[in-house]
């Protein structure tokens, strides 16, 4: 480690090393070095611009700054723990290269303004990023949806058999999920994209800046309006990682359907060789890992949300350092988000295959169009819960014999209502089932047909 300096001639002593590394952060947020640099380079023009320095002095800057940009790509520069954070590492580097005038560049700035602007340049185009992947898992599931809207499931409450739906209507409530997660990313970059440059440390600054003209550079969309605010928000990572949370609930709820349906208790899709794993001791053994992974990394994501709000909760205004520790919550839940939809979109992509045979097999041999059969009842006139006792009856002597209600004999179904007829045996298909779910929003295959034409529609808005 290099020798470490006292902090500044306002000190008298040095630091003590262990102190300098506990508080260092340039081990990760060299991570913002790009935007720290794009960030730097606005505010060298807008000084430039409001003739704090002159048009030369700011060339000097900029070039500088990009020589450690060239730097950085080169592996050149690799600060390390003696200059504490990515700010001060940058900007000592760039007095090396351009001298004096590099000392001018911190003018009517503070860090806690340049690290605010840094992070937020960051997560926007994180945000951008993981709305595009939304969009590529929104594409995966209308692709399934449209090639299974015959494809008939049993669909569960609690966990039992339920009703019979389509396969494109699971996917595409699994769509409607993510088409929320991407209008809510949406709307927290709108409040992301706020620029806190120019707050100074906390008052503003005595220099004749523009905000507004940086902000404008920066593709910002406005400014914060009230300077301790500007600083100490950090409103927008709770958000971002409240919205991330989401994602991952998303994420990790489909990830148990398919860990489930991949067993062979259920059985309902299979999975390929692409993205599946053995045992080390089991050789029958193909595990579903991926859809495993996302549900567990779920934890993280939440635990970064929680660690975030915790860190907000007490802060006095306005800078604190404990403010530091947002950026590792931050970069860790954006690397997750992304590892865990990129990999749930190959999954589903080429991870699983339908079991069709079964998946049709399955609605067959269970009770689930007894909703249907009290229905028959109540539209020719029997009161519905009289018509639902009935067919509950029904259920129990046919479980008690060992058939399902497709084995009954229509003498049976005459014993228990006169108004049963032949046409019975057809309402009770799965296939007749789900037809007549026509209602908007429910699984009838003319409703899958809107949905999926009105998730088209959804999916070019970008
Ligand atoms: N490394 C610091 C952070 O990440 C930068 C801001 C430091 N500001 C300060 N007043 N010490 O928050």
């Amino acid at each position: 480690m290099t020798k470490q300096k006292k902090w500044s001639e306002r000190f008298e002593s040095n630091l003590h090393p262990s102190i300098a590394r506990f508080n260092a952060s340039i081990g990760f947020d060299i991570k913002l070095l790009e935007y720290d640099l794009t960030g730097s380079i606005a505010h060298a023009k807008m000084l430039a611009y409001t003739e704090i320095i002159t048009e030369g002095e700011a060339q000097q800057l900029i070039q500088g700054l990009e020589q450690i940009r060239q730097e950085y790509h080169n592996g050149e520069f690799t600060p390390g723990i003696d200059q504490e954070d990515i700010h001060l590492a940058v900007e000592r580097r760039l007095i090396e290269i351009v001298g004096d005038v590099g000392k001018k560049l911190h003018t009517a700035r503070s860090r806690n303004d340049q690290v605010g602007t840094d992070i937020r340049l960051y997560l926007r185009e994180q945000i951008d990023q993981i709305r595009r992947q939304l969009r590529s898992f929104q594409q995966v599931l209308l692709d399934h949806a449209q090639n299974h809207v015959k494809t008939i499931i049993p669909a569960y409450t609690h966990l039992q058999r339920a009703q019979p739906i389509s396969l494109a209507h699971y996917l595409l409530a699994y769509f409607e999920m993510a088409q929320r997660d991407w209008e809510r990313l949406g709307e927290i970059y709108a409040r992301t994209n706020i620029s806190p440059l120019g707050c100074g440390a906390l008052a503003g600054t005595t220099f004749p800046i523009d905000r507004h003209y940086s902000a404008k550079l920066l593709g910002f969309e406005g400014v914060s309006r009230n300077s301790l605010d500007g600083v100490s928000d950090r409103d927008f990572a709770v958000e971002f990682l409240n919205a991330a949370s989401l994602i991952m609930v998303h994420l990790s709820r489909i990830s148990e359907e398919m860990i489930l349906w991949a067993s062979d208790e259920f059985k309902f899709i299979s999975l390929t060789d692409s993205c599946a794993t053995g045992s080390s001791i089991m050789p029958q053994k193909k595990n579903p890992d991926v859809p495993e992974l996302v549900r567990g990394k779920a934890g993280r994501v939440f635990g970064h949300l929680q660690g975030m709000l915790v860190l907000m909760k007490g802060l006095p205004l306005a800078y604190n350092k404990d403010l530091q520790e947002d950026k590792e919550a931050i970069f860790d839940g954006v690397a997750t988000i992304k590892s865990c939809l990129e990999a749930m979109i190959i999954f589903l992509e080429e991870g699983i295959e339908f079991r069709q045979e079964r998946l049709n097999q399955a609605v067959t041999e269970d009770f689930s169009s007894a909703t249907d059969v009290a229905d028959y009842l109540a539209v020719r006139g029997v009161p519905f819960r009289e018509a639902y006792n009935l067919v509950g009856k029904l259920v129990k002597t046919s479980l008690a014999s060992g058939r399902l209600l497709k084995d009954l004999p229509l003498e049976e179904w005459q014993d228990l209502h006169p108004l049963f007829e032949a046409d019975i045996y057809e309402v009770i298909t799965p296939k007749q089932v789900v037809a007549v779910r026509n209602s908007y929003g429910g699984t009838g295959f003319n409703q899958i047909s809107q949905a999926i034409a009105r998730a088209k529609v959804q999916m070019e808005s970008s």
